[in-house]
């Protein structure tokens, strides 16, 4: 599918985001374990999403859909029951390592495959713990298909050099099983959101701040006690909308219930560096997950320098980031963005490439990207080259906002991975995209 993206007159009123997909998994599957029933509202109806539930479908669970909610009828933590054929989690990368830990500890054998994407990507992070904990896993090279004999884990104490959640919470799952205390110590703070939850549904989990990291202690094999749980809107998606809204003169949005949890909001921090007009107001918490609304206006912006250590407080944001600093007053440097490079496609590569194809100065200097719009020099394609990859092309589609020329974003399907209703909630805003 093609998208076409042409310049508009600014954006305004109320943007209706989606769940959370980060939570919108982790509700699913700490459901699925649980002894009891709970209802899930704003879940993120998306096809990753949709992945997970199936998921768990094939593993017997009664998982019941409405309009409104998603009741999973939970049956406790020894209840899953051998899928009748591959689990297939299409393009997505939390689904597969959340999974993995999971199913590695289970007592039936289970086989993983994906799309192309997703057989790319790296899973030897997720492997290679859980192997230290016993776990019987047949790869290809690192990478899906896999092939997981569920067995009887035990304890281990991990030190995760990575930033990753995915891998942090891939053996927290496992380590739900396991009688024994596991820790994990992240060296570097990633979102929370497994812990988060995991202490609500009453597990036993800990977070103590000790020598500078994160220990995160699990002592399984207790059963989890049911929750409805009521989905935050997510920042990644807002995104997309509030960078329309900065770059775009006479813009004024506003989006309300949007998961602000610290662990996620660099993109906000880096905002406010660059001068956006954005507003958080009305912040609460509820169960553990700070919520607000963000109002945001059209904005100067200006170039800015971020460090590798708020990268992982925003990691999924950098594409869109690119575009908002591509429209800048002067040159921003994002650094420490190897992680990048590991996605759902090499995103570090795909902005430099469709930047400089949109005729903005940009530079990979390492894991550092360099964006300098006071160096520009014309655009040399309007066809953004995507990679099936679902955040490239909605920042290209903001991009084409602003750009003063038609940009063409290929494979856009893919945007149905996490912002199904992107191109019409853009457009109900004033947005001008075709498909
Ligand atoms: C996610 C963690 C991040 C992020 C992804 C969602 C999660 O991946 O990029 O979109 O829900 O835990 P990594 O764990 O690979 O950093």
């Amino acid at each position: 599918m093609l998208i076409s993206s042409k310049v508009l007159n600014g954006i305004n009123g109320i943007a209706k985001i989606p769940g959370d997909k980060s939570i919108s998994h982790r509700s699913i599957i700490i459901s699925s374990i649980t002894k009891g029933t709970c209802k899930i509202t704003n879940i993120l109806r998306s096809s990753d999403v949709m992945n997970t539930i199936n998921a768990f479908k094939l593993m017997g669970v009664q998982i019941e859909k409405t309009k409104e909610t998603i009741t999973i009828y939970g049956k406790g933590l020894n209840s899953l029951t051998k899928p009748k054929k591959k689990i297939n989690l299409g393009n997505s990368g939390t689904s597969a390592r959340l999974l993995i830990g999971l199913l590695a500890a289970q007592n039936f054998e289970v086989d993983l495959i994906g799309d192309n994407s997703l057989s790319k990507r790296p899973m030897g992070r997720i492997i290679n713990p859980l192997v230290k904990m016993g776990a019987d896993i047949l790869s290809n090279n690192e990478k899906l298909p896999l092939n997981i004999k569920g067995k009887q884990l035990t304890n281990i104490k991990y030190f995760l050099e990575i930033p990753s959640a995915q891998v942090k919470s891939g053996i927290a799952l496992a380590a739900l099983f396991v009688k024994n205390k596991t820790e994990i110590i992240e060296k570097h703070i990633t979102r929370n959101h497994t812990e988060i939850m995991l202490k609500s549904f009453g597990a036993n989990i800990e977070v103590k701040k000790k020598d500078k990291y994160n220990h995160i202690y699990v002592r399984g094999q207790k059963e989890l006690s049911p929750k409805n749980i009521k989905i935050p809107s997510d920042l990644s998606s807002a995104a997309f909308l509030i960078v329309a809204a900065l770059i775009n003169n006479n813009s004024h949005i506003i989006m309300t219930n949007i998961n602000l949890n610290p662990t996620r909001d660099g993109f906000v921090k880096a905002v406010n560096l660059m001068g956006g007009n954005i507003i958080i107001k009305n912040k609460k918490n509820i169960n553990g997950e700070i919520i607000g609304d963000i109002e945001v206006k059209s904005s100067e912006l200006n170039g800015c320098k971020l460090s590798k250590d708020i990268a992982k407080l925003m990691i999924d944001e950098y594409p869109i980031l690119a575009v908002a600093a591509s429209f800048a007053n002067s040159p921003s440097i994002f650094e420490g963005l190897g992680e990048l490079r590991i996605k759902e496609s090499d995103r570090l590569e795909l902005i430099r490439y469709n930047l400089e194809n949109c005729g903005i100065f940009c530079k990979i200097i390492g894991d550092d990207l360099l964006i300098d719009p006071t160096n520009n020099f014309s655009p040399i394609k309007n066809n953004i080259k995507t990679d099936c990859d679902h955040r490239i092309a909605m920042a290209f589609a903001i991009m084409g906002t602003k750009l003063g020329l038609n940009l063409n974003i290929n494979d856009s399907e893919y945007i149905k991975t996490s912002f199904p209703d992107f191109v019409s909630v853009l457009n109900s805003l004033g947005g001008n995209l075709t498909e």
